[in-house]
């Protein structure tokens, strides 16, 4: 069964593949930042619980994604696969991940110096709704400023501001980082497969170079 996580940088271009990734396999994509942004946009409880952390560039508590997680891989749409996009994100997520008997066929890392990561994340624009993204330059949608598919505004998220993007990449290398070599060792004792991409190709090309591993 597919059940991927795709690693990576903020801005590498995890949302981007993963729609390409689970298009290809028809499996559902699991974002918890999507999630976290919905239940922003909704104002529920989690949403005024998690807002400020967004916000801020850090990471939501270990606590409230698992129990995000938990429930999302319940639903029906998951029986046959699923992929993880920005989840793991901490060593005590991937063993919470561990305690709760997830595994995964594929770990994929897309890998991209910060330099394209700041030039990507400032042209990006967000359809927030569906978690939609596109670039200005590189992905821009068929008519300025609005989604391909419903024809809603696209926003800039909060989180993209210049000194936010800074703060995220020092969170990813000293959280998120990590999980490479965790997941590279299990590589060698499990039916689990780690690879790596180099992700500053165009989006294109960086698909080919996943799916000839899948
Ligand atoms: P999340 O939404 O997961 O953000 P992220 O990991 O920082 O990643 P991004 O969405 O910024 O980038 P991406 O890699 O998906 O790139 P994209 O495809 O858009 O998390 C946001 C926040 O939520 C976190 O900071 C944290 O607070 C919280 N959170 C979420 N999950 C959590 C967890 N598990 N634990 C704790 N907290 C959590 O591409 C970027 C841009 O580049 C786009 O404009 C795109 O069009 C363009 N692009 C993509 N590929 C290419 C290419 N090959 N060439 C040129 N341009 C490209």
């Amino acid at each position: 069964m597919n059940k991927l996580i795709l690693l990576g940088p903020p801005g590498a271009g995890k949302g981007t593949q993963a729609d390409l990734i689970c298009h290809f396999l028809n499996i559902p994509k699991i974002s918890t930042g999507d999630m976290l942004r919905e239940a922003i946009a909704s104002e529920s409880e989690l949403g005024k619980r998690v807002s400020g952390v967004l916000n801020s560039g850090a990471l939501v508590s270990d606590e409230i994604i698992g129990s995000i997680i938990v429930e999302r891989i319940q639903q029906d749409d998951c029986k046959n696969g699923f992929l993880f996009d920005g989840v793991p994100r901490t060593l005590g997520q991937a063993n919470m991940l561990v305690d709760m008997n997830v595994s995964f066929s594929h770990v994929i890392e897309i890998q991209v110096n910060d330099q394209v990561i700041i030039d990507r994340i400032s042209g990006r624009r967000f359809h927030i709704a569906s978690g939609r993204s596109y670039h200005l330059d590189f992905n821009p949608p068929a008519n300025e400023g609005l989604d391909d598919l419903t024809g809603d505004a696209l926003v800039q998220r909060e989180d993209d501001k210049p000194q936010t993007v800074t703060k995220r990449l020092h969170v990813y290398h000293e959280e998120t980082k990590p999980l490479s070599e965790f997941y590279a060792q299990k590589s060698n004792n499990s039916e689990l497969m780690y690879f790596a991409v180099n992700g500053s190709g165009t989006v294109e090309s960086v698909f080919e170079s996943i799916k000839v591993n899948l």
